[in-house]
């Protein structure tokens, strides 16, 4: 059965319990978020079950939550501490309460766009094989990057214990500076892949997560997804 729709400003009027022209005038002011989104349109159609919030202040439970965030050196992705604090810490407190975790990880070492959410649906899906979500990486290496390491790095590269890469797309931006764009997500693939052709990654940060990039959000920040973000990776949007 389709999810009942209601508009934002006759939701926020119903949970705040406050007459729909606050409730308008408060969407108006960027003040209102729908699951982890900022919406300042008053007639937005939105899902009963949606999470509100108010000034970052979640409203009620229900809804899922999507962030992206810049990880930062030194921060784990699992929950327990295997050697560094999670990347959990990190997340605005109102949040704490949810049940959040990575879509799948970056290691201790690499920076960069991590999402996180609470959406297992979404993440399984995401991290499916055969979506072929793109994830690009910087690496600074600790020697020269030839043309021929990366045709084989290109091509798919063998990482020696009998797991191949898929092709992949290797861009020299200096000589010991590369953007990596893979499809896939081996553990420590980029290093791996990099030692397979004899080089050491002395940095790793990932640009990209599908159409989430990093660009003006702070080492160590997160913020909501956007709605359009949202449905991009849902696939609800090309
Ligand atoms: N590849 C790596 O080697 N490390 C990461 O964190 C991500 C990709």
């Amino acid at each position: 059965m389709a999810a009942l729709l209601y508009r934002l400003d006759k939701l926020t009027a119903d949970v705040l319990g406050c007459p729909r022209k606050e409730a308008v005038q408060l969407i108006r002011q960027g003040r209102i978020a729908v699951d982890g989104s900022v919406c300042t349109v008053p007639e937005t159609r939105v899902k009963e079950k949606s999470l509100l919030a108010k000034d970052g202040r979640p409203l009620r439970e229900g809804g899922a939550v999507y962030l992206l965030m810049n990880k930062p050196l030194g921060f784990v992705c699992s929950a327990e501490d295997d050697g560094g604090q999670s990347v959990l810490a990190l997340v605005p407190e109102q949040l704490s309460s949810k049940k959040l975790f990575s879509v799948g990880r970056l290691d201790k070492n690499t920076t960069g766009a991590l999402m996180l959410t609470d959406d297992g649906d979404l993440a399984h899906r995401l991290l499916a094989p055969s979506r072929h979500v793109p994830k690009m990486y910087r690496a600074v290496l600790d020697g020269e990057l030839s043309a021929a390491a990366i045709r084989r790095l290109e091509a798919g590269i063998g990482l020696g214990n009998g797991e191949q890469c898929l092709p992949c797309r290797v861009e020299r931006l200096q000589d010991r500076m590369a953007l990596v764009t893979l499809e896939e997500g081996k553990y420590h693939q980029v290093r791996r892949m990099f030692a397979a052709v004899g080089l050491f990654v002395e940095q790793l940060e990932r640009i990209s997560f599908g159409p989430l990039n990093t660009e003006g959000l702070e080492l160590g920040k997160t913020r909501p997804l956007t709605a359009e973000e949202i449905a991009l990776l849902k696939g609800e949007k090309e």
